[in-house]
């Protein structure tokens, strides 16, 4: 068995007098010493799980292990499991020492000891100059660090966190992100780390299980993941531009789209022939120049590159551009598409026809 074991997990909250069924079945296991990171939109029921887990919410159905033991009727504070809240939640009145101290001085833990451990938890978040300082006079990202050393100075056995840095600006976010995974690596603890941010869960989790419609979808390193897409749903969420989605026919050894055949690798085409399919190509293997005739619906600037939104036919295609040229809406752009590392959907089930 794994160090934390989701079976099962169904959660319904009532709304307006309806059931939502915000968890359908939730399956999940993370290993010892993992790092990772439950990805999904906003409102899926990530917080919900985490809640769960903690002990703060309790399941309808399914069960929780962790490291082996059945927590199901624990109360939250015999699960060893600490939690940082999406606002942080540190306590406005209390100074950086004594929100870390705490949950020691709920435990009744001596005051020496107190001192000892929190003296060691903030010199290694770097936030031992602070102590005597109020949230107030601390910056997002200090803030971000007390609720961290708060989690940890209980030793906990799993730490569960809930978009911790959402409220940092984009800089200090990709500092925050570096400091966590070298937290993570030397500490022998185990983290579940919620965000609906696809660059921050990439960036940071030694495995994904993107969360939807109730279930996890996905379960898998980054790189598989994105590599190979179990789903359209998957496809299309993951990848900033996310993969395109066209929609047509396996045709002669081709694919049959908008008008267009494009040369589709031999192993798909034996298999796929004459079959409706979606095919997910990313942005990286879209060309500009080329028999593919399309109009500029909108460009994004980004700085490095330029995402272009390419009407051809009724399919929008996002093509990464590279040059220097501004273009503007409306104007023509022929593209080229390869379809050598592409993705082949089956188009009544979404499912992923190669994987
Ligand atoms: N106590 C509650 N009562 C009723 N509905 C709830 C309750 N808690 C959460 N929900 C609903 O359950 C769904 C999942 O909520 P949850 O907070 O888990 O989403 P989330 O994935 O964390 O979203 P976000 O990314 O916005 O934080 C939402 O539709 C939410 O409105
Ligand atoms: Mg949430």
């Amino acid at each position: 068995m794994a160090f934390l074991e989701l079976q099962h997990l169904t959660k319904t909250f009532y709304q307006k007098g309806k059931k939502v069924r915000v968890l359908d079945d939730v399956d999940l296991s993370v290993n010892r010493g993992e790092f990772v990171v439950v990805l999904g939109p906003s409102g899926e029921g990530k917080t919900t799980v985490l809640r769960i887990i903690a002990g703060l919410d309790q399941q309808d159905s399914g069960d929780i292990y962790i490291d082996g033991e059945l927590v199901n009727d624990l109360p939250p504070k015999d699960r060893n499991v600490a939690m940082v809240f999406q606002n942080y939640a540190i306590y406005p009145f209390m100074t950086v020492f004594d929100n870390i101290a705490f949950p020691l001085k709920l435990r009744h833990v001596p005051k020496n000891e107190i001192r000892e451990k929190v003296k060691k938890v903030s010199e290694m978040l770097q936030i031992d100059h602070l102590l005597d300082r109020k949230p107030y006079q601390l910056s997002g990202g200090q803030r971000q660090r007390v609720a961290i050393a708060r989690a940890l100075v209980k030793e906990a056995r799993l730490l569960l966190m809930d978009e911790p840095l959402a409220n940092l600006d984009a800089q200090l976010r990709t500092i925050a992100r570096e400091e966590l995974k070298e937290l993570h690596k030397n500490l022998d603890i185990t983290i579940m780390y919620v965000t609906h941010d696809q660059i921050e869960a990439m960036a940071l989790g030694d495995k994904l299980a993107v969360l939807h419609n109730g279930v996890i979808q996905a379960y898998g390193t980054p790189m598989e993941i994105y590599k190979n897409p179990v789903n359209v749903w998957v496809a299309s969420f993951i990848g900033n531009p996310p993969t395109n989605l066209l929609k047509g026919r396996i045709e002669g050894g081709n694919f049959v789209f908008e008008g267009y055949k494009l040369a589709v690798p031999k192993r798909i085409a034996e298999v796929f022939e004459g079959k409706e399919v979606i095919v997910g190509v990313r942005p990286d293997d879209i060309d500009i120049g080329g028999e593919i005739k399309g109009t500029i619906e909108a460009s994004e600037p980004t700085g490095i590159y330029t995402i272009e939104h390419v009407k051809v036919g009724s399919t929008l295609i996002r093509v990464i551009d590279r040059g220097l040229i501004i273009r503007g809406r409306g104007q023509e752009l022929k593209i080229s598409i390869n379809l050598d590392t592409a993705q082949f959907f089956d188009s009544a089930s979404g499912r992923n026809l190669v994987s």
